[in-house]
């Protein structure tokens, strides 16, 4: 394991816990198990928290005991199940943490420091906090207040700087790229269009990975942005090759050259916008300017569910492993990552509040264009 010469040194742990936040991704079980084997091999109590943050912040909202002890019998052949068993939530960020005010207005309060307070009162020595990006900014909040953190990238998404692959994407990429092998051959009999819309946010990796893997012949991503033209065109172009079928591709955040993003719901006090809806828009506009039939399909949350692919197993176990390894070694303040051959420790410092988006100008976009793939942008 890579040592980062800036990561904090922390000793004496014996009593750790672990929570699961954010939205959910294959794998999540994977670590769960992980941590719990790892530490009770080296005698530690592991502490698991409910519901993210609730299991301190509101303990009375979860279903259960808000904090519990895990046994190796609690995590027995939990490894292979989507999900995760301690639940979570992307509505209990600690950093804005959503709360009445005095008004009756819902306001965000920074309750980081209720957090440290409630892990020392429970005797936790240190968290091991899995998920994405904004877990990350809470346990880079939480280790600045002197609570040892380790961190494990958790999403879908594969937006989380300085790993190369966080747990989830791999399976959401499988998934995606079976349904798009469907879609394929109904488009292809019925010669439709057919628009697939993808999770990913402001990042684009599902799209562009599943779209390669599914053989799509049009794949938007939110890092390039899109003329309806040039789509217009790649299709025309299959027509006149004789192929009068097309699979899009779309990312939930893609966005026109000349326009926004689609959202479904704004942001509000504890919560991210959400976004969505881009897949009908453009199958509606590719309708209204060809004669073809054009479909949509939103993937949606079917892309975070079932069980994780043996890839994702593979560096749930190694990652859980990991964070209980970096502990005993006395570092906090940093996030497991996977390195090109191993797993390394990196500083929350330069994760949090970062989005890893796709490279432009990478190898992977130069292929999509090589193998005829439109991405929008007339190239
Ligand atoms: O971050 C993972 C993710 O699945 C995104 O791809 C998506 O935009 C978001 O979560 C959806 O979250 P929710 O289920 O809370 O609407």
């Amino acid at each position: 394991m890579t040592e980062h010469p800036s990561t904090t040194q922390c000793a004496g742990v014996k009593r750790i816990g672990l929570l699961t936040g954010g939205g959910d991704a294959p794998g999540l079980n994977g670590v769960i198990r992980s941590v719990v084997l790892s530490a009770a091999r080296l005698g530690w109590e592991c502490h698991g928290i409910r519901d993210g943050f609730n299991g301190l912040l509101a303990p009375e909202t979860c279903a259960g005991q808000p904090v519990q002890r895990l046994l190796e019998v609690d995590v027995h052949a939990i490894g292979h199940l989507g999900g995760t068993i301690l639940g979570t939530t992307n509505r209990a960020d600690p950093l804005r943490y959503p709360t009445r005010s005095s008004d009756g207005n819902l306001v965000e309060q920074d309750r980081t420091p209720d957090v440290v307070s409630l892990c020392r009162a429970r005797g936790l020595d240190a968290l091991v906090i899995v998920g994405g990006d904004g877990s990350m900014g809470i346990a880079q909040a939480l280790h600045a207040q002197d609570l040892p953190v380790v961190g494990v990238p958790k999403t879908i998404d594969n937006d989380l700087d300085r790993t190369f692959f966080t747990f989830g994407f791999d399976t959401a990429v499988g998934f995606a790229t079976e349904c798009i092998d469907r879609l394929h051959t109904t488009a292809h009999s019925q010669h439709r269009v057919m628009v697939v819309e993808v999770m990913g946010r402001y990042a684009g990796w599902i799209a562009l990975h599943a779209g390669i893997a599914g053989g799509a012949h049009a794949i938007l991503i939110p890092e390039i942005p899109y003329r309806i033209d040039a789509l217009l065109d790649a299709i025309a172009g299959r027509d006149a090759g004789g192929h009068h079928h097309a699979v899009v591709v779309v990312a939930e955040g893609a966005q026109p050259v000349d326009g926004e993003r689609e959202v479904q719901a704004a942001a509000e006090a504890g919560r991210a916008e959400r976004l969505g809806g881009i897949g009908a828009l453009l199958a509606a506009q590719l309708a209204a300017r060809t004669a073809k039939e054009c479909r949509s399909v939103v993937l949606g949350h079917l892309l975070r569910g079932g069980s994780p692919s043996s890839f994702d197993r593979v560096i749930a176990a190694r990652f859980g492993a990991a964070a209980v390894r970096a502990l005993a070694g006395g570092h906090s303040g940093v996030m497991v990552a996977l390195g090109l051959d191993k797993i390394e420790l990196v500083p929350l410092a330069s994760v949090a509040g970062r989005t890893k988006t796709v490279a432009v100008t990478g190898d992977t976009v130069a292929t999509a264009r090589e193998l005829g793939i439109c991405l929008g942008d007339g190239r």
